[in-house]
């Protein structure tokens, strides 16, 4: 094993010595929302259904701070549903041009109405009137049923505010453990985990095997 190959990469181990997991997460998201080509804010939300079965899908994180990680859906969709009968979820960061990954793991609450009014006020008109037209996750019969429902709310609410759909709202996911992840050569990556038995708690740190 080429020994001085590994040890050139030790200065970006760094990260493992740190004992702050949302500072660090923080300068990692800025770094990617730098070298990502698009979307370092995009994360990989997992749920489970009533069956257990679990689900994954895409989603943009909107807003991050010590309570957790905040992204925006609308509640009647298949992951709306899941989260609110569950109250759980999993995420994962994966920055391809860094070659880094965050996994998360937490408890769910929604949103204050006051956040979700002020990022739904924020978007682009189309988005909005969007988020009313489509009756995300359920089943539509063509494109034309959507381009129709477009139209409709477009005509709407041709004046004025478009006022946020009550169905449409945030997530924050409050994490109990978060670990970073940093790819080193012949696969002897770079793990550190924070972990915490209760959202509140302070954290406890475990650097692991790759
Ligand atoms: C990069 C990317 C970002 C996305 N961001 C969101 C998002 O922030 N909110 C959202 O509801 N769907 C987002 N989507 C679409 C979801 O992945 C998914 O198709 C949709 O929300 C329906 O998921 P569900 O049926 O599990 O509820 C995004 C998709 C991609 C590829």
């Amino acid at each position: 094993m080429d020994l001085e190959r590994l040890k050139v990469t030790t200065a970006q181990a760094g990260f493992t010595e740190r004992d702050d997991p949302f500072a660090l997460f923080a300068e990692w998201l800025k770094d990617a929302e730098k070298s990502e080509p698009n979307d370092g804010n995009a994360m990989t939300l997992a749920t489970v259904d009533e069956e257990g079965l679990p689900n994954a899908r895409m989603v943009l994180l909107k807003g991050f701070d010590e309570q957790g990680f905040v992204f925006y859906t609308n509640y009647e969709s298949q992951k709306g549903q899941e989260l609110l009968a569950t109250l759980k979820a999993a995420l994962v960061f994966h920055w391809k041009s860094l070659r880094r990954q965050v996994r998360v793991r937490g408890l769910v609450e929604k949103v204050t109405d006051a956040e979700a009014d002020a990022y739904f006020n924020s978007r682009a008109r189309d988005s909005r009137i969007g988020a009313w037209a489509s009756a995300q996750s359920r089943p539509l019969e063509g494109r034309f049923a959507l381009e129709a429902s477009v139209a409709m709310y477009t005509a709407k609410y041709a004046i004025g505010n478009v006022p946020r759909p009550a169905y449409w709202s945030g997530f924050r996911v409050k994490p109990l453990s978060i670990e970073f992840w940093h790819d080193r050569p012949f696969r002897l990556h770079d793990r550190v985990a924070f972990r915490r038995a209760a959202v509140g708690d302070s954290w406890n740190k475990v650097k692991l095997y790759p």
